[in-house]
């Protein structure tokens, strides 16, 4: 069966769509303290929502999806990494894939330090290939308002890829001001400020290996 790429281009993608986000059903530190946090860090962590052994199953899941999507294409799927939230889920996406893949990563300025989006997306680091006729799957951690995303999404279908998708370990519907083709989306996480796993909070928090919220009025 073949389904309607979200871009367009040649996309042949057999079986089913990719599936639903996981649900997310969050803890304190004290009601799991398996959990490991580190020590230092702690004290600022108010819910834990997604525990690493969670992000861990999803990305078996989705890497099983990408593999069975991409299988047998002429070029070797390009993982696309925006910096540099994004690094912790393309590291673990791109050791799970069986299909051969190359990743390359672009940066963009957004956020800054901020907790909300200032809606301006700059290009800081661009590709170093290119991706005429290359399959191009770009991943991100999380996909807020989505303006980061449909900036990307543009830039690249004008180099003329063969296709472009998106992998997000997070979604964040509520907060969405652009309509944007995800394919494949790790978990759905309501409207409130998480970091771990690659996001951060003024560059601290990335290294926590759970998605966490942070205790409100906390600040670094
Ligand atoms: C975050 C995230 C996405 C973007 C999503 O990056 O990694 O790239 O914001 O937000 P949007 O959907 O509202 O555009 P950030 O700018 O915080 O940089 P970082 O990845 O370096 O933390």
């Amino acid at each position: 069966m073949s389904t309607t790429p979200s871009d367009g281009p040649t996309v042949a993608t057999p079986g089913a769509p990719a599936s639903s986000p996981a649900p997310v059903t969050p803890v304190t530190p004290a009601e799991d303290p398996s959990l490991w946090i580190p020590e230092q860090l702690r004290d600022d962590v108010d819910r834990i929502l997604i525990p690493e052994a969670a992000i861990a199953a999803r990305l078996d899941a989705l890497a099983a999806e990408v593999d069975r999507d991409y299988a047998g294409r002429e070029s070797d799927l390009l993982l696309v990494g925006v910096l540099r939230g994004a690094v912790f889920t393309l590291s673990d996406l791109a050791r799970r894939l069986t299909i051969p893949s190359a990743i390359d990563f672009m940066a963009c300025s957004s956020y800054g330090s901020s907790t909300t989006s200032s809606g301006v997306v700059r290009i800081l680091k661009d590709l170093d290939t290119e991706i005429e006729g290359r399959d191009v799957l770009l991943v991100e951690d999380i996909v807020d308002t989505g303006l980061t995303l449909d900036y990307l999404i543009k830039n690249l279908r004008s180099r003329h890829p063969a296709s472009v998708e998106v992998l997000s370990l997070l979604t964040k519907p509520s907060r969405r001001e652009v309509e944007l083709p995800v394919r494949y989306v790790g978990f759905e996480v309501p409207d409130v400020f998480v970091v771990g796993y690659g996001l951060d909070f003024a560059e601290r928090y990335r290294g926590i290996p759970h998605i966490v919220s942070l205790r409100p009025g906390t600040g670094v």
